[in-house]
């Protein structure tokens, strides 16, 4: 979403005149824009705040906004904290940018700051953005993000996203269609749908003249003529219906990757998450999915260290990995965020516990990764090209698997090829190219 929404704050600032560089020296505007889901990103931005300090000393005209999650969490704070800052834009007030920065060149103020939540915010259609249609030198994306909805109504107890993009609302389907049309007539050939519970789509607002649910959206964007991948993230298994995996077999063009949170393989520390399922529902539906699509790919999230997490508690954490044996895991350390329920909780876990728990589940998911991975030796794979680096292209299946494979001169980013896996490691496949289509 992070990624989508500096997009959007680029295509903004070049229609005032801007032009991006890669050599922050060089820039007379740096925009932070932030994530606060963990400490240690939020703490990644005041340490790079703090380092540019010194280009503003360099500089005097250089300014520095902060945007985003952390913009929206800590307001005016940042300003306090980091004097040299001279704007900060929460998530929803990212339009506001040109005018903030025109007010502060034209010396009509010093600081801007515009944090406010709306629950009626709507995410603007593309074609509402300045510059959508103006041809970049740049080849196009091949594969490009898409919102579907913003916010979070779901209140896990850990989860700072309700309090930093506010209440979960719905884009109409009208807007998403047509931007996906957009970007598929420039070239892009894959879509990903995003929302922080995609599964609760057109739930909480109007969407169209008609209720349309997310298994009905996927398939009106899978009819996209030209699109070729479809995927989606993210979906809370509690919302996951048949309907849903369903599409799976019903709608071509989406991929067969699943990225399917447990957080935990424990159903005290589910609850005490405010998950709203158990592991044994989790799995059930795992089940289900799979004799639907056993092509699929799970991944998954998990929180290591939730506040009262004994050895017995990561032991079922353990088992369920061993079991479900996911293709992929993101993990991570549980952090304490401002706001949060589970931030008053009791019986925190040590830091270092934490760090023994998370690399005994990190070890384990390698070698399963690896050994799935090996499943795919000898077998032709199909990948879209998505970067070419001296002599070998990078590319990724229908399954999100990253192949890399020696590079041939009538390739190009963007291309279709069928592969044959020779080598799997970890976390990626070498092959050579069988036909380029
Ligand atoms: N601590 C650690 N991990 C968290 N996540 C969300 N909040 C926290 C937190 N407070 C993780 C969850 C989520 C992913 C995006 O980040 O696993 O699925
Ligand atoms: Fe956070 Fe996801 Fe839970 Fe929403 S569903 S509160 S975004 S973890």
């Amino acid at each position: 979403m992070n990624i989508r929404d500096s997009e959007i704050i680029e295509q903004l600032l070049s229609q005032s005149g801007f032009i991006s560089t890669s050599d922050p020296e060089q820039a007379d505007l740096i925009i932070l824009n932030t994530c606060s889901i963990r400490a240690k990103a939020e703490h990644k931005v005041y340490s790079l705040l703090g380092d540019l300090r010194k280009n503003k000393l360099k500089n005097p005209n250089l300014l520095i906004g902060v945007s985003g999650c952390v913009a929206q969490q800590e307001g005016n704070v940042i300003f306090k904290k980091m004097s040299h800052v001279d704007i900060v834009t929460g998530t929803q007030q990212i339009s506001q940018l040109p005018e903030m920065i025109q007010r502060i060149s034209s010396g009509v103020s010093k600081k801007e700051i515009a944090i406010e939540l709306d629950d009626n915010f709507i995410i603007p259609a593309a074609h509402n953005l300045p510059n959508h249609n103006i041809s970049t030198p740049s080849p196009p994306d091949v594969k490009k993000f898409v919102n579907i909805m913003q916010g979070c109504n779901n209140y896990c107890s850990y989860c700072v996203v309700p309090a930093t993009r506010g209440r979960e609302i719905s884009r109409p389907v009208s807007d998403i269609l047509d931007e996906i049309k957009m970007l598929v007539n420039k070239g892009t050939k894959e879509i990903t749908l995003l929302g922080q519970n995609v599964n609760s789509y057109g739930k909480t607002n109007k969407v169209s003249s008609k209720p349309v649910d997310f298994p009905d959206l996927l398939t009106m964007v899978a009819a996209t003529k030209g699109l070729r991948r479809l995927r989606f993230t993210t979906s809370n298994p509690k919302d996951l219906t048949q309907k849903l995996m369903e599409c799976f077999t019903s709608v071509g063009n989406l991929c067969p990757h699943f990225h399917l949170p447990v957080q935990s393989g424990s159903n005290k520390i589910l609850k005490n998450m405010n998950r709203k399922y158990s592991v044994e529902k989790y799995r059930d539906k795992v089940q289900t999915l799979l004799s639907i699509e056993p092509k699929i790919a799970l991944a998954t999230d998990i929180i290591i260290g939730f506040p009262g997490e004994t050895d017995e508690d990561f032991e079922k954490t353990m088992s369920l990995l061993n079991s479900v044996r996911f293709h992929s895991s993101f993990s991570f350390k549980y952090s304490d965020r401002p706001g949060t329920r589970s931030m008053k909780f009791d019986n925190k876990i040590e830091e270092t516990v934490k760090s023994e728990r998370l690399k005994i589940f990190q070890n384990r998911q390698d070698q399963i990764s690896l050994e799935k991975n090996r499943e795919y030796l000898g077998k032709s794979v199909e990948i879209l090209i998505e970067s070419m680096k001296k002599d070998t292209a990078q590319g990724r299946t229908g399954t999100n698997h990253i192949v890399h494979v020696p590079y041939l001169k009538s390739m190009k980013v963007g291309d279709f090829a069928n592969c044959l896996i020779e080598q799997a490691g970890k976390h990626s496949l070498k092959g050579k190219v069988e036909v380029t289509p």
